[in-house]
């Protein structure tokens, strides 16, 4: 896919990796539908950096726990924007539970964020996409899904979930939209996580570093741009994954 002169729509897009996505999005030529929820003074920097990349930004807010229809995110674009042809589901929510302590609230919080949302919003880009253009979406996803934490049980279970989605939906919505995947590892430090956990962490990569964020960003571009691949989800662990 060509990417200059398309519309991207990014959820969790404000700041970290989400931000990084979309600036790259920018960069690459896109126009941006930039979703945030609490984080409106972090869109608004991103977006005004994008811009100044090229790019137009529009910023949609939305609570995606609560979302039961992704269609107003894709619709209504001021002129000048071409109807969505690029999905990325980054937003999302790492809370700490395990199987014995997991609450109702929790369960289905995390769910509705991690699993439902990128569900609902892969199907109104499906219907919003107008028949005669491809389309692309691409899932950020964990590699500990195949290594499963001990201390992330209601989000392990929705990003597991999201790969099967992932797979599911490349042979559902193709020819005409291809849907991808990129299985994180140790990017950045979770924010508020102690210098003890995150050494702890990297301590496991066989890389002996953090990803960081351009990885991941090169790593979009090269799955929306290659034509042929659909259906597959990136590890970019640092090797982490070797470790199993
Ligand atoms: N950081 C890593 O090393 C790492 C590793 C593996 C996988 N990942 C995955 O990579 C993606 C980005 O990670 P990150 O560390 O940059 O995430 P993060 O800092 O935890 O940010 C989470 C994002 O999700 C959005 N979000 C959370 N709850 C929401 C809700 N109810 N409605 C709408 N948006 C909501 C937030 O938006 P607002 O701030 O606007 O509320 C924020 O932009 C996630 O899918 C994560 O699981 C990250």
């Amino acid at each position: 896919m060509e990417l200059q002169g398309k519309t991207a729509l990014i959820t969790g897009g404000a700041h970290r990796i989400g931000r990084a996505l979309a600036l790259a999005l920018a960069q690459a030529g896109c126009n941006l539908i930039l979703h945030y929820n609490r984080s409106a003074d972090r869109a608004q920097v991103t977006a005004a950096e994008a811009e100044a990349l090229g790019g137009r930004v529009l910023l949609r807010p939305a609570d995606l726990s609560k979302l039961d229809d992704g269609e107003p995110l894709f619709t209504g674009l001021p002129e000048g924007f071409a109807p969505v042809q690029i999905l990325v589901n980054s937003a999302a929510i790492f809370p700490k539970d395990t199987l014995s302590d997991l609450t109702i609230d929790g369960w289905s919080q995390t769910l509705r964020v991690n699993l439902r949302a990128p569900v609902l919003l892969t199907q109104a880009f499906y219907r919003t996409l107008p028949e005669n253009l491809e389309g692309a979406v691409v899932n950020i996803t964990d590699w500990r899904t195949e290594r499963p934490y001990r201390t992330h049980f209601s989000y392990t279970i929705s990003k597991g979930a999201l790969d099967a989605f992932t797979r599911t939906a490349a042979i559902q919505l193709a020819p005409r939209v291809r849907v991808n995947g990129i299985a994180l590892g140790a990017m950045l430090p979770p924010e508020g996580a102690s210098d003890a956990y995150w050494r702890n962490v990297l301590a496991t990569v066989p890389l002996n570093r953090a990803g960081g964020t351009v990885s991941a960003a090169e790593t979009l571009l090269y799955l929306l741009r290659n034509d042929f691949v659909t259906g597959e989800i990136i590890r970019l662990t640092g090797g982490a994954h070797l470790n199993m």
